[in-house]
């Protein structure tokens, strides 16, 4: 009738978002934070959202400088100590939000056992999947409400469209379309083809991806300019046990410390040929990211030393390049650090 309620485009685009999720609907909204804005609908005066603290800067600041100006509180606590965090749930917690694995420090939040004492006060838990993708991880079927995505990433795949999607089972989140009908987040019929278009090889680039990124993790794992490798598929790591009995790889973002702290990182970016610095993630490029002054520098030195983002912290995502070109430019770059 009218492109902003719906379009053939979209809906084809929807069904495919919905059967790579295993929902029973879906929603292709125009940008990730238009996603989490539609979520958010949901929310009444008095209502308590319990979110993770390692979330999306975006996320932060959508809930925290807008949504609490509607009398919401938002409380923050680190989901990966399971039960401090939900010690933080309240009667009036309406909305619990997960990421996982986390951003920028690729840590694994339990699921299952967030949906389950999330249940207890009847709040709907949501999961920004955008890190590990529907070929890697399911949460509505670890008993999660709502999956959203940044399509902006891995779904599209190919950096040329900013896009958002929600999944869910139960048909009360029906509600979630109505909105965005309302409000007109929706977007054009050709940004929705673009991610279709992109969909096709989603499975091909994520396992070609979470290769290569375990490959590279292995690399840098006790190479002489690295302190620290953050990535659950490394044994070591302290999410490894938990990311394999909730997800079926390890997905294609991995971050690690360069010794020499700002110096060293900004070396090794600097130095880099192949991977390239820019913002953004899970492209068929290959990106690295300083966190420090890029995606988290709007958090003071504090909260980022609290959640690990060390200053000599770099971010990657793995594109679908050789592994062994990855490797070896990789390896160029922190030949450089003394
Ligand atoms: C994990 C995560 N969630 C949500 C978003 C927001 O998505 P968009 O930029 O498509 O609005 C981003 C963007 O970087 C993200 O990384």
């Amino acid at each position: 009738m009218y492109t902003r309620y719906g379009n053939p485009t979209r809906t084809a685009t929807e069904q495919t978002l919905s059967a790579i999720e295993g929902s029973s609907d879906a929603l292709h909204l125009s940008s990730g934070m238009a996603a989490i804005a539609t979520v958010c609908s949901i929310l009444r005066p008095g209502d308590h959202v319990l979110c993770t603290r390692d979330v999306y800067g975006g996320t932060h600041k959508l809930l925290s400088k807008y949504i609490t100006e509607y009398g919401i509180d938002v409380t923050y606590a680190d989901a990966c100590k399971i039960d401090a965090f939900a010690s933080e749930l309240r009667e009036s917690t309406r909305l619990v939000w997960l990421e996982s694995p986390t951003n920028p420090t690729i840590r694994v939040v339990d699921l299952r056992a967030c949906a389950k004492f999330a249940k207890n006060v009847g709040a709907v838990v949501v999961v920004d999947n955008t890190f590990a993708t529907p070929v890697l991880q399911n949460p509505l079927e670890l008993g999660c409400d709502v999956v959203m995505h940044s399509a902006t990433k891995y779904l599209n795949g190919h950096s040329d469209v900013v896009g958002g999607a929600l999944m869910w089972n139960d048909e009360a989140f029906g509600i979630f379309r109505e909105y965005a009908m309302a409000v007109g987040n929706t977007p054009s019929p050709f940004d929705s083809w673009l991610l279709k278009r992109g969909l096709c090889t989603l499975e091909l680039r994520v396992l070609h991806q979470s290769a290569s990124a375990l490959a590279i993790a292995k690399f840098l794992d006790g190479h002489q300019a690295i302190e620290l490798v953050h990535y659950p598929g490394l044994s070591s790591d302290a999410g490894h046990d938990l990311a394999k009995s909730q997800m079926k790889g390890f997905g294609g973002m991995l971050a690690f410390v360069v010794k020499g702290g700002e110096d060293g990182a900004r070396t090794v970016a600097n130095s880099l040929r192949t991977v390239k610095v820019a913002a953004s993630l899970g492209g068929v490029e290959s990106i690295i990211g300083y966190p420090p002054a890029m995606s988290h520098a709007m958090l003071s030195e504090q909260e980022r030393s609290e959640r690990g983002i060390a200053p000599g912290l770099l971010r990657l995502s793995v594109g679908i390049e050789d592994p062994q070109d990855l490797i070896e430019d990789i390896e160029q770059a922190l030949s450089k650090v003394h």
